[in-house]
């Protein structure tokens, strides 16, 4: 990664917290072309952590290639690195955000593929969140002509993990069933329509009750996140289903096993329950890992069940794996090409909005992906509809039109 070791050194007025901490004074002139905007985590924790600052802009070393940033994507792993709820985490001070979209406008040496001007996507290990990225080009591709930038930050992480599980994990075929948790977050989304590309497959999905009547069309059968869904799963399919999807962990890696078929596939691929406060709980760290433990690899052999873990960003900045993810995006974006798919944007917010944009996430308010818009203001979006007057729920209304414009692949 290039180096964009120096310190954060101005905070905008918007984020300043007046009795929080204070970063390093090093401020470089307004302006000076030397320098970008970016979200800062000074330490694991609360909302409190985050704020925009000023840093120094980062050039390309070998290899990378430099993106003036559009759109970032906030997904719920930035909530739990933000609590520090993740293995291993980062040294603070540190830039969140693993993916973004933008225009490329520098290659360092030896950087082949791209031109200045490109229109590009990119996974990045952190450091997503600013207006200049610097990521190596195995992790860059070229976003199709059609697709917006909100949609491109909407689409890498969520749309790749979905499709990795389903086809190349638990190899979806025609005629099986798929049991999601979280079905109107941005994975949840994402998972949905992949299935809908296999005729006759069934989508059993849990979500928050408002969310239903938004998403009732993009799954077979909905249920509350409350009720107990393996009962419910069970008077409609009483043999269970072929495929579990879990991102919550703890107890329901029993239960999804539980409802697994004969040579059924579960996924194990977050750990939602972990979150329970704004900060990080170790009871829930605790409780979530001693309910994974418990699974028996005898019990697997008897009943002929697979269970299974995936990670993308393991994949993709531990593992090596950026050659296989590439063949993924291509095949992801065939798919959008011919309209099969189509990321779905909950709502866009400003740099110094992205207190509020994570507080939505944690409140569990999300309908598809929440967008770090670097060029928006931070003032709330005025919906397009003729009459709609901003007022104090202004807020709320483009967050609407968003989702009507964008949830439903045509
Ligand atoms: N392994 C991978 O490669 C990979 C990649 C991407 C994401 N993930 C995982 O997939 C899951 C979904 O990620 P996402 O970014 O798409 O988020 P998301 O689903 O868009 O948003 C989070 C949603 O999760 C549900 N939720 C469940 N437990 C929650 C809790 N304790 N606090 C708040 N909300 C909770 C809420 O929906 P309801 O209230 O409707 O249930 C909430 O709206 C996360 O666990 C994430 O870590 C894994």
């Amino acid at each position: 990664m290039a180096d964009e070791g120096a310190e954060m050194i101005e905070e905008t007025e918007h984020m300043i917290e007046k009795n929080g901490e204070k970063e390093p004074e090093n401020v470089l002139p307004a302006g000076d072309a030397k320098e970008m905007r970016a979200v800062i985590l000074s330490g694991f924790g609360g909302l409190n952590k985050l704020r925009v600052t000023k840093k120094a802009m980062p050039e390309p070393q070998e290899g990378e290639v430099k993106i003036r940033v559009k759109a970032c994507g906030l997904n719920f792993l930035d909530l739990m690195v933000r609590q520090g709820n993740i293995d291993n985490p980062p040294k603070t001070p540190l830039v969140p955000g693993f993916e973004c979209s933008g225009i490329v406008e520098a290659m360092g040496e030896g950087t082949k593929g791209f031109e200045i001007g490109d229109r590009v996507m990119a996974f990045v290990n952190y450091n997503a969140w600013a207006e200049v990225v610097c990521t190596p080009l195995d992790y860059v591709y070229k976003m199709p002509d059609d697709m917006t930038f909100p949609e491109a930050a909407a689409f890498s992480i969520n749309f790749v993990a979905a499709y990795m599980m389903l086809f190349e994990v638990a190899n979806l075929r025609e005629g099986m069933s798929v049991l999601v948790h979280s079905a109107g977050g941005g994975v949840g989304q994402a998972v949905a329509q992949l299935c809908s590309t296999i005729p006759s497959v069934t989508v059993f999905g849990t979500a928050s009750s408002f969310k239903h009547e938004a998403i009732k069309n993009s799954v077979t059968h909905l249920f509350d996140r409350n009720v107990d869904y393996v009962q419910e799963v069970k008077k409609i399919s009483p043999e269970g289903v072929d495929i579990v999807l879990d991102c919550l962990c703890g107890e329901n890696t029993g239960k999804g096993l539980g409802l697994l078929r004969p040579l059924g596939t579960y996924i194990l691929y977050g750990s939602s329950s972990m979150v329970t406060g704004e900060t990080k709980s170790f009871f829930s760290f605790a409780k979530s890992w001693w309910q994974v433990e418990k699974v028996n690899p005898i019990k697997l052999f008897e009943e002929n069940k697979v269970i299974a873990g995936f990670s993308l960003l393991n994949l993709l900045f531990k593992q090596g794996r950026c050659g296989h993810v590439k063949t993924v995006v291509e095949k992801l974006f065939s798919l959008y090409n011919q309209k099969k798919i189509k990321p779905v944007v909950d709502s866009l917010w400003a740099l110094e909005e992205v207190k509020e944009a994570m507080q939505r996430i944690h409140d569990r308010v999300n309908i598809g992906k929440l967008i770090l818009d670097v060029e928006k203001s931070p003032t709330p979006l005025v919906n397009p509809e003729p009459g709609h007057e901003p007022d104090q729920t202004s807020l709320e209304s483009p967050e609407k039109w968003l989702c009507s414009e964008v949830r439903h692949p045509t």
